[in-house]
C-alpha cells in the first residue's frame, strides 16, 4: 500500500467558473480541486494551509468511513475545531474500499464557494491481496463532477438565511460540469433569438464556450465516475444519443441498470458505463439539468467529442431540454431500481434492528428564524467538537441533558401541513450501543411554503442499506414488512423524496461521533441534521491538532 502526500493552500482567488468573475475558495489556486487517485488500502495524507485570511475551514472526505481515524473526518464542530486562518492541519486516513468519493469544505456554508473535488479509489487487483475483481469491465475512466454556482458569496447566502425575514439567495446562476459552465440568464435560454434583451445579447467573453467533457475513441467503453456536490440542486445528467449503465453507487457495486439519463442528488456518486457506439463523425451534448425544484437555471452543457473531430465543435443538434423538473415518479422509480450486485459476496443485512428511529423532517419558525428541525429539534453545532467533549468527558459542552426524541406522533401528525409547534435549537446526540443495528426512517413533510422538497441525507462514518422508499406517511406497524432485506443497495447518501419516507439500516460499529444530515448546504446550515455517537470510549488517543476551540482549549 502506498502513501499519497498532498499539500494544499486554501485561498480565495478571482475565478470565472461560469464566465462571470467571482471569488472562489480554491485549492492551490483551483476550483474544483485536484482529483485524488489512490488504490484500496492506501493512505492519503493531506496537509492543509488555511490562507483564507479571515475565514476558518475544515475538509471532509465524503464516503470515507475513517475507521480508526474518526478525528480525520473533517466535520467542524463534530470531529474537530476549525482550522484557523494561518494555521496548518494534516488529515491522514486509509482508503479501505474502492469507489467514487469526494472531499469538500465542512464549515458553515463554505462548500458553496467551490472548495471541493473528487477522490477516486481504485480496486486493488493484487491476487494475494485477496480482493475480488470488479464485476464489470471498461477501457478507460473519467470523472464528472457536477455543481451548482451562485454569483453571491458564502456570506451573502448564509447571512440571508439567518435573517428575519429570511432572504433566500434563490436558484443558482449556473450549473457547472467539472467546474466549468457558461452563465446565461434562464429566460435567455428559453427565448434565445427573439427577445432583444440586452442581458441576452451581450457578447460572451473570449474563451467562454461549453467545455469538452472528453474525447471518445469509437467502440471503446468509458467508465464515468459521476458525482454531485451541488449545494442545492437535484440534477439529471445525460449524454445525447448514449445510454448509460449504472454499475456503482456511493462505492458499492449495483446490479447493472441501463438508463437514458441519471438522476443524481447532492452527495451521491455513480459509475456509469458509456459505450462510444454512435456516429463518430460528429460530437454530442452532455447536459446537467435542475430537477425537483422549479427550473430557473440554464442547463449546463459540455461536449462529448469523438476522436478526429474538433473537440470544441458544437454538436449539430439543439441543446437537450432534459426531463420535466417536476416528474417525481421517474426519480422515485430510479431510486427504487437500484439493487446490490452479486449478493452472494456482500455483507448480509441483519434481519432486525436493535433500535429504530423515526425522524420527522420539518421546516419551523424558531425564535424569529426559519429553521429545519428533526423531531422538533434543529441542530446547532457546539463550540467544542463533540468528539473531544464526549471522549474527554467535558461537561456542558453540548446539550447532554436531554436526548433527542426517537420518534414523533405519527398517528395524528399531518405531513401535508407545516408544523404547528415551534421546535427548539439544540446540540443533542443519539448515543448508539457499539455494534448495534439501527434503523432510521426519514419522514418528509411540506415546508412553510406548503411545498415538499427532496432532501439527500448523508451519513458520515458508515454506509447504510436502503430498505425502502415509500409514499405518504410511514406506518411502523405495517410498512416495516415492506423493507427489502434481500438485495438492498448500500449507500452513504439517500434521497428523501417529496411527501414520502425513506428507510435505512446500519450497524453502529465505527467508534466515533458522526453527523447525519441533509446534504443541501442551506438546509444543514439551518439545522437539518442529527449526531450519532457510538463507542467513543474505544476511540484511540485524540490528536491535539483537532482541539483548541471552546472548552477543548484548556485540555492537556
Ligand atoms: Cu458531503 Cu457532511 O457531507
Ligand atoms: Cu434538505
Amino acid at each position: 500500500a502506498k502513501v499519497h502526500h498532498y499539500t494544499w493552500d486554501i485561498a480565495y482567488h478571482y475565478k470565472s467558473l461560469d464566465c462571470v468573475e467571482k471569488l472562489a475558495v480554491t485549492i492551490n489556486g483551483e476550483s474544483p480541486g485536484p482529483t485524488i487517485h489512490a488504490t484500496q488500502g492506501d493512505t492519503v495524507v493531506v496537509t492543509v494551509h488555511n490562507k483564507l485570511e479571515t475565514e476558518n475551514t475544515g475538509i471532509h472526505w465524503h464516503g470515507i468511513r475513517q475507521i480508526g481515524s474518526p478525528w480525520a473526518d473533517g466535520t467542524v464542530g463534530v470531529t474537530q475545531c476549525p482550522i484557523l486562518p494561518g494555521d496548518t492541519f494534516t488529515y491522514r486516513f486509509v482508503v479501505d474500499r474502492p469507489g467514487t468519493y469526494f472531499y469538500h469544505a465542512h464549515y458553515g456554508m463554505q462548500r458553496v464557494a467551490g472548495l471541493d473535488g473528487m477522490l477516486v479509489v481504485s480496486s486493488s487487483s493484487v491476487p494475494d491481496g485477496g480482493v475480488a475483481a470488479e464485476p464489470f469491465t471498461y477501457d478507460e475512466e473519467r470523472t464528472v463532477l457536477l455543481m451548482d454556482w451562485w454569483h453571491k458569496s458564502v456570506y451573502e447566502q448564509a447571512v440571508g438565511l439567518a435573517s428575519d425575514p429570511l432572504r433566500f439567495v434563490g436558484e443558482p446562476q449556473s450549473l457547472l460540469i467539472n467546474g466549468r459552465g457558461v452563465f446565461e440568464p434562464f429566460h435567455c435560454s428559453r427565448a434565445p433569438n427573439g427577445s432583444g434583451d440586452a442581458a441576452c445579447n451581450r457578447p460572451r467573453p473570449a474563451g467562454c464556450a461549453p467545455p469538452t467533457l472528453f474525447t471518445a475513441v469509437p467502440r471503446k467503453t468509458y467508465r464515468l465516475r459521476v458525482g454531485s456536490l451541488t449545494s442545492l440542486s437535484a440534477l439529471n445528467f445525460a449524454i445525447e444519443g448514449h445510454s448509460m449503465t449504472v454499475v456503482e453507487a456511493d462505492g458499492h457495486y449495483v446490479r447493472p441498470v441501463v438508463v437514458d439519463s441519471l438522476y443524481i442528488y447532492s452527495g451521491e456518486s455513480y459509475s456509469v458505463l458509456v459505450e462510444a457506439d454512435q456516429d463518430p463523425s460528429r460530437n454530442y451534448w452532455a447536459a446537467s439539468h435542475v430537477v425537483a425544484r422549479e427550473r430557473n437555471t440554464t442547463s449546463a452543457v459540455a461536449i462529448l467529442s469523438y476522436a478526429s473531430n474538433d473537440p470544441r465543435a458544437a454538436p449539430p443538434t439543439p441543446r437537450p431540454e432534459g426531463p420535466a423538473w417536476d416528474d417525481v415518479t421517474a426519480r422515485v422509480e430510479q431510486s427504487r431500481s437500484l439493487a446490490v450486485a452479486h449478493r452472494d459476496h456482500v455483507q448480509p443485512v441483519p434481519p432486525r434492528p436493535d433500535r429504530a428511529l423515526l425522524l420527522l423532517n420539518t421546516q419551523n419558525r424558531i425564535g424569529g428564524h426559519t429553521k429545519w428541525a428533526i423531531n422538533g429539534v434543529s441542530l446547532a453545532f457546539p463550540a467544542t467538537p463533540y468528539l473531544v467533549s464526549m471522549k474527554r468527558g467535558l461537561r456542558g459542552a453540548y446539550d447532554d441533558a436531554r436526548p433527542p426524541p426517537e420518534t414523533y406522533d405519527y398517528r395524528s401528525y399531518d405531513i401535508g401541513r407545516p408544523p404547528a409547534a415551534n421546535g427548539t435549537v439544540a446540540s443533542a446526540v443519539y448515543r448508539l450501543a457499539l455494534g448495534s443495528v439501527v434503523d432510521v426512517v426519514l419522514q418528509n413533510t411540506v415546508a412553510l411554503n406548503n411545498k415538499s422538497e427532496t432532501h439527500p441525507w448523508h451519513l458520515h462514518g458508515h454506509d447504510f442499506w436502503v430498505l425502502a422508499y415509500g409514499d405518504g406517511k410511514f406506518d411502523p406497524e405495517t410498512d416495516t414488512a415492506r423493507f427489502n432485506l434481500r438485495d438492498p443497495v448500500m449507500k452513504n447518501t439517500v434521497a428523501l423524496h417529496p411527501k414520502g419516507w425513506t428507510a435505512v439500516r446500519f450497524v453502529a460499529d465505527n467508534p466515533g461521533v458522526w453527523l447525519f444530515h441533509c446534504h443541501i448546504e442551506a438546509h444543514v446550515y439551518m439545522g437539518m441534521g442529527v449526531v450519532f455517537e457510538e463507542g467513543v470510549d474505544k476511540v484511540g488517543r485524540l490528536p491535539k491538532s483537532i482541539m483548541g476551540c471552546g472548552r477543548s482549549r484548556t485540555l492537556p
